[in-house]
């Protein structure tokens, strides 16, 4: 259905769980989030299967499966089959660190699973620990391949692109879209939680974009239908696609078309705004599908028409899926 600004919302994210076996640093402090759920807390997989089939009769057709890092939660790979059968739901995707890929990617697929989107924000091994504090890199780029050898397509790849720590490869990763099929995104840093956002640490799409043609080449616009928040080029040859993903600086909000709901079962209009819907305790209350329905309603209602840049949401990144 339509929100209050004519914007067609049939795209529902959600997050299986606030944990997560990196620690980013623009997503999380070293230590990791305190307060995590207990296991009471976090949607079951029924509840969740639930929701998914009542948001379709709203129009709901698209959903993502997000974290922390939705592939730490157990029988993940059950939950993306019953989820894809479920009638109306035309497309599913997953946003992971890639940790895990290369373990799950053929069952996921098996499963239904249609696509995944993959945080990489560094090519050098050294960095990419650094950034993710507990990562390592080589085990994200198999998972990679294997995603886009077993037909997840298109792979997407997030790299948050930050002043000083991985702005010196920016070249490096729009280089990396001659040779391989992904959609290379460069995000700017969003301020959420409490995740050190210092303007220093900020770059500019427009920036991103002028070193990209200063060192690499013209980018040559593509349009892809139902793009979401990014706006996509290619280099003059390349296999891939290069995305900006840019809320700071462009107007996103303008075509969105989410949802969001919290692995704790709250509805959230907008990632920006802290306006939630508690839909779990609705649920748990024994309401009937049509209360349930009415309630998602009444989240696609609340939708702002836009954030302003300098509202910050307080949940941490991870507990909202991004
Ligand atoms: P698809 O369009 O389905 O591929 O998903 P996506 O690109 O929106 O999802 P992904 O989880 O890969 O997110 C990429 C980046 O976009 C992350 O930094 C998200 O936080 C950001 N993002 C996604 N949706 C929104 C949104 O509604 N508002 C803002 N400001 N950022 C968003
Ligand atoms: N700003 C921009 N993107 C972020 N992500 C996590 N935190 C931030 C932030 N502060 C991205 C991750 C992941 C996606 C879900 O959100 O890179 O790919
Ligand atoms: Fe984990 Fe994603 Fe946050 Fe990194 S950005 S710590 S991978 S939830």
């Amino acid at each position: 259905m339509n929100d209050n600004f004519n914007r067609n919302i049939d795209y529902l994210r959600i997050s299986v769980i606030d944990r997560c076996n990196l620690r980013c640093i623009y997503c999380m402090p070293e230590e990791g989030i305190k307060n995590l759920l207990p296991h009471e807390e976090i949607l079951s997989y029924e509840e969740i299967l639930k929701i998914i089939r009542i948001a379709t009769t709203t129009g709901i057709s698209k959903i993502r499966v997000t974290g922390g890092e939705p592939l730490l939660r157990k029988n993940i790979v059950s939950f993306i089959e019953r989820a894809s059968r479920i009638e109306g739901i035309k497309d599913i995707g997953m946003t992971t660190n890639g940790i895990l890929l290369k373990k799950y990617a053929r069952s996921l697929f098996e499963a239904g699973l249609k696509r995944v989107n993959v945080s990489l924000d560094s090519l050098n091994e050294d960095k990419f620990r650094a950034i993710t504090r507990l990562g390592s890199l080589k085990e994200v780029l198999e998972g990679i391949e294997e995603a886009q050898m077993v037909g997840l397509n298109p792979v997407k790849i997030n790299m948050v692109v930050m002043k000083g720590v991985n702005d010196d490869e920016i070249e490096r990763f729009a280089r990396w879209s001659i040779e391989v099929p992904y959609q290379i995104r460069f995000i700017e840093f969003m301020p959420v939680g409490q995740n050190n956002w210092k303007k220093e640490l900020f770059i500019s799409r427009e920036e991103i974009k002028q070193k990209i043609e200063n060192t690499v080449g013209s980018l040559i616009p593509v349009q892809i239908k139902k793009s979401g928040p990014a706006e996509y080029f290619m280099l003059e040859g390349a296999k891939g696609l290069l995305g900006f993903i840019s809320p700071l600086s462009t107007h996103i909000c303008t075509r969105c078309n989410r949802l969001r709901l919290t692995a704790e079962g709250k509805l959230r209009p907008c990632l920006f705004s802290d306006r939630e819907i508690d839909l779990k305790r609705v649920l748990r209350s024994g309401a009937s599908e049509d209360e349930i329905r009415q309630i998602i309603i009444k989240a696609i209602q609340l939708k702002p028409q836009g954030i302003s840049s300098q509202t910050k949401p307080l949940r941490a990144m991870s507990t909202i899926g991004g």
